[in-house]
């Protein structure tokens, strides 16, 4: 049914009936459709369910947008970002036609659904307002950094497995406990893989969270494992353009360390919690979404 979801998208867009929107929404690459498959596999397919979940991808998608400016990238989803192809103001101003055209939408939905959606997104732009602010400095407060990715990425899980959850008439709070576990845990992985992936693999720059100030959980446990001149090191290549030696002595230590191993352990421990709760309601499939999360690598 993920198709009615793109249909869905399609005609939202031709109903600004705007030729060089539509033409520039046609050369962003889709993604997973992660937040859409959740959001079907808990709801079926009536069309409310659908126009939900082709909000909240629209939604998605301009946060993406945004995101790519912020932190100056240049690649997404395998190619080229819109910002470095047509630059930052195309890229802002597409994510806010996004934004809004998903809001609109969603009055025709419910005003549950409404305030359940927009509020994730006020928490997701707080969230990456904090993430900037953050990397200004080498931050080295875990609780920080959980409540900012909280913010930025699990509430738009969270919302929108609680939207499901009450368009399906299902126990909204077991299911936005399993969106909020998984949007944690889907952050962790992503900060992750932005260590152990090469560029290629990951469809956009790797070592790239660092060089932009971003001292993700595993650097927090990197720089409090550390001691001495080591920790003077890592600290000293916050916000860096890194070389290749610099990238290497990083992901030796990580590896000295068995960082990786570590946050990969509290990622998991999270999606074990997720599964359990849907194993519990007879939900397999979302438990497997759940599982293929942590096993992702890209
Ligand atoms: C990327 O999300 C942004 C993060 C929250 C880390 P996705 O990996 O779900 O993006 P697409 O839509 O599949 O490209
Ligand atoms: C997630 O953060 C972005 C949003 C929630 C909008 P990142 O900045 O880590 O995402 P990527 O790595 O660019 O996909
Ligand atoms: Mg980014
Ligand atoms: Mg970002
Ligand atoms: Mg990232």
């Amino acid at each position: 049914m993920l198709s009615a979801v793109e249909r869905k998208i399609e005609q939202f867009i031709a109903e600004l009936n705007d030729k060089e929107v539509i033409s520039l929404y046609a050369k962003l690459p889709h993604g997973k459709r992660l937040r859409a498959k959740l959001i079907l596999k808990i709801a079926g397919s009536k069309l409310s369910v659908i126009k939900t979940a082709a909000v909240v991808e629209m939604i998605h998608a301009a946060s993406l947008l945004h995101d790519d400016v912020i932190d100056d990238a240049y690649t997404r989803r395998s190619k080229p970002s819109l910002n470095a192809l047509y630059g930052n103001k195309t890229a802002i101003m597409l994510g806010d036609i996004l934004y809004s055209k998903g809001f609109l939408e969603l009055n025709n939905i419910s005003t549950e659904i409404s305030k359940m959606v927009s509020g994730a997104v006020v928490n997701l732009s707080l969230g990456e307002l904090k993430d900037v602010s953050l990397s200004k400095g080498f931050n080295t407060d875990k609780e920080i950094y959980i409540e900012m990715i909280y913010q930025k990425t699990a509430s738009l899980m969270e919302a929108s497995a609680g939207a499901a959850a009450i368009l399906a008439g299902k126990e909204k709070d077991i299911y936005m406990t399993y969106g909020r576990n998984l949007g944690m845990a889907f952050q962790m992985i992503d900060d992750l893989l932005d260590i152990t992936m090469d560029a290629e693999t990951l469809g956009k720059p790797a070592l790239h969270d660092f060089e932009e100030g971003k001292t993700t959980l595993p650097y927090i446990y990197l720089y409090e494992a550390l001691e001495g001149k080591d920790a003077q090191k890592l600290k000293s290549l916050h916000k860096k353009t890194l070389c290749i030696e610099d990238q290497v002595w990083i992901q030796s230590k990580m590896k000295e360390h068995d960082i990786i191993e570590k946050s990969y352990q509290e990622a998991k421990r999270l999606i074990e919690e997720a599964i359990s709760l849907m194993n519990d309601k007879g939900e397999k499939e979302l438990s497997s979404i759940a599982m293929a999360m942590i096993e992702r690598n890209f």
